[in-house]
């Protein structure tokens, strides 16, 4: 022990002076100063998180009311009533009663809700059901014809072309549409030459034109058989 270290608390402790602090005084200084810096984040710990400030009156909006609305469906007048943010696929499944029309990925990215809208084809998921009142809007159901299936329907039972059949109302309105594009000279992202006609409907022209088209079944070349075989066929519309 050093020789002028004495016990704290001792009567031989030195009396502390004005600019010689003990070190006791020191270390509960520090103490002090330490939980007033932690306290705050403690705090913070344990205090829910405030809730979000409410919307001002401005940024509320009540939601639009159903609107009457006429959609044209397969040759059939549809008076529905609909709010204005209805997609065309929801509108047709869910208030026409047409679920021949399927929802996929609900996103513009798998084709099971493809219809046909003035004869070209869209994806009824990304779109709204008002946008198209007034126009001719042909689903899965109304590709056959007084009983009469299309030759791409039958084409595709031919050829076996669906498994689950999810993604088939899809392809087949897909497919309707392709062979009407060709037959109108429409070119793809394959076609050679742009400028010019496409002199025949290869199997990579088939897939390049269906490939918005998912089948998670994988019926891909059965598919592009039923389209050749109707194409092939010379029957001038699917
Ligand atoms: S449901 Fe419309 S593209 Fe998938
Ligand atoms: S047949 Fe099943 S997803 Fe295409």
């Amino acid at each position: 022990m050093s020789r002028n270290r004495v016990p704290p608390g001792s009567d031989e402790e030195p009396t502390p002076t004005a600019d010689q602090p003990s070190r006791r005084r020191f270390l509960q200084s520090a103490a002090a100063a330490a939980t007033v810096g932690v306290a705050p984040h403690l705090h913070a710990q344990t205090q829910p998180a405030a809730p979000p400030a409410p919307a001002s009156p401005a940024e509320v909006r009540a939601p639009e009311p159903p609107q009457p609305v006429t959609l044209n469906i397969n040759g059939r007048a549809y008076a529905l009533q609909l709010e204005p943010r209805v997609t065309l696929l929801d509108a047709l499944r869910e208030y026409a009663g047409l679920m021949g029309t399927k929802k996929g990925c609900d996103r513009g990215q798998c084709g099971a809700c493809t219809v046909l809208v003035e004869g070209r084809r869209i994806n009824s998921c990304l779109t709204l059901a008002v946008m198209h009142e007034g126009e001719t809007i042909t689903t899965v159901e109304g590709l056959a014809s007084q009983g009469v299936l299309s030759p791409i329907q039958r084409a595709f039972i031919e050829h076996d072309a669906f498994q689950c059949g999810y993604c088939t109302p899809g392809q087949l309105c897909s497919a309707t549409a392709l062979l009407n594009e060709f037959n109108s000279g429409t070119a793809s992202t394959v076609t050679a030459d742009v400028r010019t006609r496409p002199p025949q409907l290869s199997d990579d022209e088939i897939r390049e034109r269906m490939s918005g088209n998912i089948c998670r079944c994988g019926a891909y070349a059965n598919i592009v058989a039923a389209v050749r075989t109707v194409h092939d066929g010379n029957t001038g519309n699917a």
